[in-house]
């Protein structure tokens, strides 16, 4: 197990850190009681294992929402703080939130807010939530289809990433945490860049270790830049300024036959209806079009711009392609904007920061072809 600290909250990660999570508990000052937060998957998945960690005398409550981004909405944080003033919960006692980043983020801002910030602890439970989404203290909800319109930094007591939980995350969730811990090895360089390109899903222990790396990096970031308005965190973006637009016109034409073809095999799910469009699935064809755009401008080298763009071909199968001309205008509305030009955060080598650069339209194009062709 490795430490990785940050002002937003230690992140205690590898296997046996619900150990961890005992063993802080232990030293929270009576009154005790925990308010467990999962969604009804996690509920199921993962509240058994993380329940015997609450110690004897401590009284335990379980406030289960909707699975699914839906559920961030402040009619379901308004519910959740009504719920705990049914339940008498005071300032002291302690909020856990275990889930993937729906439920952190939504407990996170729950916490920050019920009281004006009750004991709080993250236990993520999907790989994008381990090195993501529980790292660096961001909360909130959305506000009429704005992601994360309206929320707040705060500091978790705790957040207890151990990657027991990958076991039951459907493994088209493993495969859209994959592609962020993809940009953060590369983003990072050295080891962690070279672990991540030898790796398969399979090895536990690899994995393990790479999602100790990849919240190293996100902590380092986070602890440069805490309120993200230096602009560090900004190499974060890297392929979501194309990722953004592909997820936001998903739900639009898409075929059954491409969303049968989304998953490959080997990622496939079996069970509840797909989603269009996973954001780590737009991520990563984000990153393989934006490096396509990077390296063409003389920016990222050939070689490392192949490398990671061979890693996305070797994970992610074709996304629902929307026209080029509907996700330029998406594009335009990007939040790295400052006029109608479009901004990406575009890749140098492994290790180096990115390029926040104006794009051409016809850049862009070149890409989106470059993709169509590759991806068939
Ligand atoms: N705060 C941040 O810095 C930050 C960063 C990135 C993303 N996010 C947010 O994170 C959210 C996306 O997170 P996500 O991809 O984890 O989505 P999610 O929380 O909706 O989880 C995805 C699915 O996996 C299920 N699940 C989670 N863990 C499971 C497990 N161990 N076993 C079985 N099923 C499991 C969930 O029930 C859900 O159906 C978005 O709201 C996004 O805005 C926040």
């Amino acid at each position: 197990m490795k430490t990785h600290r940050n002002p937003w909250g230690d992140a205690v990660v590898g296997w046996g850190a619900l150990s961890a999570l005992g063993a802080w508990l232990r030293t929270v000052p009576a009154p005790r009681r925990v308010f467990f937060l999962v969604d009804e998957n996690t509920h199921e998945a993962c509240l058994s294992l993380v329940h015997p960690e609450v110690p004897d005398g401590c009284a335990v409550e379980v406030l289960e929402v909707p699975a699914g981004e839906s559920s961030k909405e402040p009619e379901m944080a308004l519910s959740l703080w009504e719920a705990l003033r049914e339940h008498g919960a005071h300032r002291d006692d302690v909020l856990i939130a275990v889930g993937g980043g729906m439920v952190t983020d939504l407990g996170g801002f729950v916490a920050a807010t019920y009281k004006r910030g009750m004991r709080y602890a993250a236990v993520p439970t999907s790989l994008l939530a381990m090195v993501d989404a529980s790292v660096g203290g961001k909360s909130g909800v959305n506000l009429a289809g704005l992601k994360n319109a309206v929320g707040t930094f705060y500091r978790a007591e705790g957040v207890f990433v151990d990657p027991i939980f990958l076991e039951t995350l459907p493994s088209r969730e493993v495969a859209a945490g994959w592609a962020e811990m993809i940009k953060h090895a590369y983003l990072d360089g050295g080891e962690h860049w070279n672990t991540i390109g030898q790796f398969a899903v399979a090895e536990a222990d690899t994995m393990e270790r790479l999602i100790q790396l990849s919240v190293a990096f996100k902590a380092r970031l986070v602890e440069q830049d805490p309120e993200d308005r230096s602009g560090v965190r900004a190499a974060l973006n890297a392929g979501h300024t194309v990722g953004h637009a592909l997820e936001a016109l998903a739900w639009t034409d898409v075929s059954e036959e491409q969303l049968n073809d989304l998953a490959p095999d080997s990622l496939a799910t079996s069970g509840a209806a797909p989603e269009p469009l996973l954001h780590g699935e737009a991520v990563a064809a984000g990153l393989w079009m934006e490096s396509w755009v990077a390296e063409a401008r003389g920016l990222q080298p050939a070689a490392d711009a192949n490398a990671l763009r061979s890693l996305v071909r070797a994970y992610f199968a074709r996304v629902p392609l929307p026209s080029m001309e509907a996700a330029w205008t998406v594009m335009q509305h990007d939040k790295k904007n400052r006029t109608d030009e479009v901004r990406m955060a575009l890749l140098q080598a492994p290790g180096s920061s990115v390029v926040l650069a104006a794009v051409t339209k016809a850049e862009c194009a070149e890409a989106w072809e470059a993709y169509a062709k590759t991806f068939v």
